[in-house]
């Protein structure tokens, strides 16, 4: 019987390790590519989710963390550092933890999902919330780096992208071809370069026969690449991708551009309604900020931006179960029924 094995053992040929490399991992990857049919009907197209909140800490940071914080144990670090709207520093955490090393984490106060806080807590971190944004974070976060002996794993490390990359292998490798689009929540924006970069490597390598185009979608509060310019006080009920000012501006920027894709925005309002469809309509559960990518399939189809036929894959980047508040917003409390199998089923609508 085989076992998937993580990323590193998976691609090793095509990821900076040797034969000495000591991989630090929890076999992250693999994840579900599930076809989507309402949102195939809704769009004339062949539509799929590759579900990245099915890795081991519930997000597509994972792939990255396993390749970064193995080259971190590799070349003797004993602490890590991170800047996190909470998935990064829960992955952070969880690897460093399997690696021995100390992990420090800075959030922006009150701005991260419950989920994530609990668990940066439980895996042990260091956590520190500031009194600022993500941005904020992250500029102290590089700070500390270059100042104390600790290593940086937020994206800016280039062994993240090399790790995030493996997604778009997999895709092609269950397909047989990559996509003819590829749909993306863009926050800091090192998973759309790394997509991009995965996607590449595999073109030129005759793994594929041809490339997708990149569709990235930030939250309308904090759309600085839409905008062209940095947002000082992003807002959006996606915490996870509130970021004003993101470290891949420009590597997303070549995404887009050497693809002939876009980057655009989606509301609030639009990522909320795609979060409840994704669930009551796909059986999918995500967070708030992973339905981004579905409301601009959505919003792109309304505007007449998708032809029919076309084979689509929306990345949904982050579980359900780490931000729950929204799951249980707006929705009426369930009823309380007697031990009583008639009350019940009345209750019910059965009888
Ligand atoms: N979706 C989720 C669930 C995320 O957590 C993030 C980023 C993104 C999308 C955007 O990806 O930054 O590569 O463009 N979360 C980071 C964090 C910022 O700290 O967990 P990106």
């Amino acid at each position: 019987t085989h076992q998937w094995r993580g990323i590193i053992e998976e691609y090793r040929d095509r990821l900076p390790v040797t034969d000495t490399t000591p991989v630090v991992t929890l076999r992250e990857g693999g994840t579900p590519l599930v076809p989507a049919q309402v949102l195939s009907e809704r769009t004339g197209c062949e539509v799929h989710l590759k579900v990245e909140g099915a890795n081991p800490t519930g997000s597509f940071k994972d792939r990255g963390m396993t390749m970064a914080i193995t080259r971190a144990k590799e070349e003797g670090a004993q602490a890590v550092i991170c800047a996190s709207t909470g998935n990064t520093s829960a992955s952070a955490a969880a690897y460093a933890v399997r690696a021995g090393m100390v992990c420090a984490v800075l959030v922006p106060q009150g701005k991260i999902a419950l989920g994530k806080m609990g668990q940066a807590l439980v895996y042990g971190s260091r956590i520190l919330q500031v009194d600022g944004n993500f941005d904020d974070c992250l500029n102290l976060a590089r700070s500390l780096s270059e100042n104390y002996p600790v290593a940086l794993v937020n994206s800016v490390n280039p062994y993240r992208i090399e790790g995030q990359k493996t997604a778009s292998f997999e895709i092609v490798d269950a397909l047989g071809d990559a996509p003819d689009i590829h749909v993306l929540p863009v926050g800091n924006a090192g998973n759309i370069t790394a997509y991009w970069k995965g996607y590449t490597e595999y073109a030129a390598d005759g793994m594929s026969g041809r490339k997708p185009r990149m569709w990235g979608f930030q939250a309308s509060g904090s759309a600085p690449i839409v905008r062209g310019e940095v947002v000082k006080d992003p807002s959006t009920i996606a915490t996870a991708i509130r970021i004003g000012n993101p470290a891949s501006w420009t590597q997303a920027l070549a995404a887009r551009e050497e693809s002939g894709g876009f980057i655009d925005e989606v509301t609030d309002r639009e990522i909320l309604r795609a979060y409840r469809l994704l669930a009551s309509q796909e059986g999918v559960f995500v967070e708030p900020a992973s339905a981004a990518s579905v409301a601009g399939l959505l919003k792109a189809a309304e505007q007449g931006k998708v032809d029919p036929g076309q084979r689509i894959v929306c990345t949904v980047t982050g579980n359900g179960l780490k931000d729950p508040d929204w799951a249980v917003a707006g929705a009426p409390q369930p009823v309380t029924v007697p031990v009583d199998a008639d009350a019940a089923a009345e209750r019910l609508g059965l009888a």
